[in-house]
């Protein structure tokens, strides 16, 4: 029998986990026998290389295939999983998309995954960011089934971290505040912890925001102290970036623990200089970051109706909370001293691996692959982001009506919306769909329409009601209901 695993796709680093016999999550080693992957991927010779074996063949190749396989090697995909980039994404001359990219990553996890196991890995759940919406929740899930995993449910990072809370061995119960900051986004989540289950009551996110934005602010600061010493550019190369942006990454991992690091920068075609970069520096650079992140904290009490004082524990989550003036922020706004209690690269993958394990072989049915067994969710999760419907106003102006909002509860339908059938086609007006905040309409925000098939005779004039939910996995489902019968709508996704 196989069993399923929790899978962490990370932006700059991914991991898998199981829980063992003894009922304990455990992170699935990877084939180089490392815990975390990188979430890199290269096309090479017909084929994705993914995580460290790509980023050694980068580093092995010298001169002009050295700068050619570096911008092929494609970085921080999870940022354009669901909204792809145009123009298109091309890795070493191989035309690829999101979806693929993100399948190549989860694949090398599975197959690493069943080496170390001893059986195929066919069953995941997998995470995604509490604020992800629709579209990018279907493109990780279409990501998975392309890298041959059914998926059983997707959950929400901090979510997840919290169960790895629950089912740790100081757990204790009261209302806690999630505050995951990885490489390429952050969320915030408030929830009311109990003995093993945990209940969100709102989550607020920022789309772009994580380590990758720390690094960046102090590369470029590195850039204008390397111009100022050495009074030149620096130069404009792929490779030349690449160091850059390494020695920022080393520089901001070593000021966590120190006050002061030295960075040697000698760039071909460039001088060579040693920068002292001091705490201080950094901490100013990201000022502005720092109090982004405090806003959404705030925004994710105020949806979940609680004040600071309200919070009996801070958990700190993601690589990035690492950063002293990102916890001294967290202390200054709760009076508190956040706690460090979950491994902060593993704990998604962890709390992941635990929802997998309610996921049972169902017996009764013949059909293969894991059924989900109705023992209760380990986390009663809810809408993270606004979906609403286009109608006309009373001005005759197309606006949004929100149909469910951050707060409301998973699997629950929505208050139903009247409609009238007009003319006598077979299918149902359609009806398009929108996530996103407020009642403007924007392209960016379309997540698709409605369709349904009426049921034949359908008369013209007939009325009808929409609903909505957000599914277990936080997917957009539609029911519409025509003379007292539910007919399960479809969500055609842009
Ligand atoms: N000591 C440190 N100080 C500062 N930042 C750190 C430190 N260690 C790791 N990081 C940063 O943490 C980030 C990786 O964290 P993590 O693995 O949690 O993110 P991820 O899962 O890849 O991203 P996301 O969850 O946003 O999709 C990187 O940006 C890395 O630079
Ligand atoms: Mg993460």
């Amino acid at each position: 029998m196989g069993r399923a695993i929790g899978i962490d796709l990370g932006t700059t680093f991914s991991a898998a986990a199981i829980v063992d016999e003894q009922q304990r999550a455990r992170a699935i080693p990877n084939a180089e026998g490392m815990l975390t992957t990188p979430s890199v991927a290269l096309w090479y010779e017909g084929a994705f290389v993914v995580g460290q074996p790509a980023l050694e063949l980068v580093q092995r190749a010298e001169g002009a295939e050295h700068d050619r396989l570096g911008a092929s090697l494609i970085r921080g995909v999870k940022r354009m999983i669901g909204k792809p980039p145009q123009g298109g994404l091309f890795s070493n001359g191989h035309r690829t998309d999101p979806v693929e990219v993100s399948a190549a990553i989860l694949a090398k996890l599975a197959r690493d995954a069943s080496t170390h196991l001893g059986f195929p890995v066919r069953a995941a759940v997998i995470t995604v960011p509490a604020h992800f919406v629709d579209q990018e929740r279907s493109a990780t899930k279409a990501a998975a089934e392309r890298a041959g995993l059914r998926v059983l449910q997707i959950i929400n990072e901090p979510s997840a971290a919290a169960l790895t809370y629950t089912h740790g061995q100081t757990a204790q119960a009261g209302t806690a505040l999630v505050f995951d900051l990885g490489g390429g986004t952050f969320d915030a989540t408030v929830l009311q912890l109990g003995e093993h289950e945990a209940r969100v009551l709102a989550t607020k996110g920022i789309e772009e925001l994580g380590g990758i934005n720390f690094t960046n602010s102090l590369a470029s600061a590195l850039r204008k102290r390397y111009e100022q010493e050495t009074q030149s550019t620096y130069p404009n190369t792929t490779t030349a970036s690449t160091l850059l942006v390494t020695a920022a990454e080393r520089a901001k991992c070593e000021l966590s623990e120190a006050q002061s690091t030295r960075v040697q920068l000698a760039p071909p075609q460039g001088k060579a200089v040693e920068i002292t970069l001091t705490r201080q520096q950094f901490e100013s650079q990201i000022d502005l970051l720092l109090f982004q992140l405090q806003i959404a904290v705030e925004q994710a009490l105020e949806r979940a109706k609680k004040s600071a004082g309200d919070i009996q524990r801070v958990l700190l989550c993601g690589g990035s909370s690492r950063i002293p003036a990102v916890q001294q922020m967290l202390t200054t706004f709760f009076g508190r001293k956040p706690e460090a209690t979950l491994d902060l690269d593993l704990s998604v993958a962890l709390g992941a691996a635990y929802q997998a394990a309610t996921y049972r072989e169902d017996p009764t049915t013949h059909t293969p692959g894991l059924q989900m067994i109705a023992e209760e969710g380990l986390v009663i999760d809810c809408v993270s982001y606004p979906v609403g419907i286009a109608v006309e106003n009373t001005r005759g102006e197309d606006v949004k009506l929100i149909m469910l909002q951050p707060g409301d509860v998973l699997n629950t339908w929505s208050k139903p919306y009247p409609v009238l059938i007009r003319g006598t086609a077979a299918t149902f007006p359609p009806i398009d769909v929108y996530s996103g905040e407020g009642t403007q309409l924007s392209a960016r925000d379309y997540l698709g329409s409605i369709t349904l098939a009426l049921p034949p005779g359908t008369p013209s004039g007939a009325r009808a009601s929409v609903m909505m939910r957000q599914d277990q996995s936080g997917l957009v489902q539609v029911q519409i209901t025509i003379a007292g019968r539910d007919l399960p709508g479809t969500l055609r996704r842009a």
